[in-house]
């Protein structure tokens, strides 16, 4: 049965903006991002969104729903009770483009700070089985669906814009992981994760894993192992030494 819903929806631009009521209908099976094109239909021709797939699967849609950063397309309208006002805000840690679209170039740098995977100079197709446990690795990292969700919601970054020239975010972070760990990945990036790539900000709140709509287990399978391969590297006294004695 189809009921109205009360909406509050953040609209604005680059020089600031603020919450906008609407009393929408809402029909069973709907989603927060049916709710809005309704809204684009009936009410707010000029709202901006972005959206591409509305099955959970392109990452364009990510927002505010209740303060809790969500996929639109992917947040049914029965979680809520009927009565229940719903907020939906662009996401906080990127710039406003417009309305609830915002400027995720941020990530897009960050992607590029990543060198691409390094396979030996010398090995032949054929020449390297993968393990299962490598494989499977890699397979949930590339499950990821750059929503950026993940990027939006770690703290280091969402209340401290001045650390992101130095915090490449969980999504990165997990990036640099999967090729560290990979087996024929010959390039040490361990310097590049905790340099440049801000790894020691994490302190492992978790608050990454939480909304990741692909389920994936960012800390404990990306982020917890990259830290300890740099601290065993950090204090191994063998390749300490050989650090004093190679890298002067
Ligand atoms: Fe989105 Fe998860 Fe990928 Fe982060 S890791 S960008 S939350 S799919
Ligand atoms: Fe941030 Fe995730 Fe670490 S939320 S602090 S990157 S565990
Ligand atoms: Fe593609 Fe929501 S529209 S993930």
């Amino acid at each position: 049965m189809g009921y109205e819903a009360k909406f509050k929806v953040w609209r604005g631009d680059t020089e600031g903006g603020g919450l906008h009521d609407f009393t929408v209908e809402v029909n069973e099976g709907e989603v927060v991002l049916d709710i809005i094109h309704r809204l684009q239909a009936t009410q707010a021709p000029d709202l901006a969104v972005r959206w591409n797939c509305k099955a959970g699967k392109c990452g364009s849609c990510s927002a505010e729903v209740n303060g809790r950063p969500r996929l639109l397309c992917m947040t049914r309208m029965s979680t809520f009770t009927q009565d229940e006002v719903v907020t939906v805000t662009p996401m906080r840690t990127f710039p406003v483009i417009r309305d609830l679209v915002t400027d995720v170039s941020f990530n897009y740098q960050k992607a590029r700070e990543v060198p691409s995977f390094t396979p030996p100079v010398d090995l032949k197709p054929g020449d390297y089985r993968m393990q299962q446990a490598d494989v499977e690795r890699s397979q949930e990292f590339r499950k990821c669906i750059e929503c950026f969700l993940c990027q939006n919601t770690c703290h280091v970054v969402r209340d401290h814009e001045d650390n992101k020239h130095a915090f490449s975010g969980p999504r990165y972070l997990m990036r640099i992981a999967e090729l560290e760990m990979h087996p024929l990945d010959v390039a040490d990036r361990r310097d590049l994760a905790q340099e440049e790539a801000g790894l020691g900000f994490c302190n492992i709140t978790k608050c990454c894993t939480e909304v990741c709509p692909e389920h994936i287990k960012i800390t404990d399978n990306a982020l917890i192992p990259l830290k300890e391969r740099v601290v065993d590297r950090k204090y191994d006294p063998i390749v300490w030494l050989g650090n004093k004695l190679f890298r002067r």
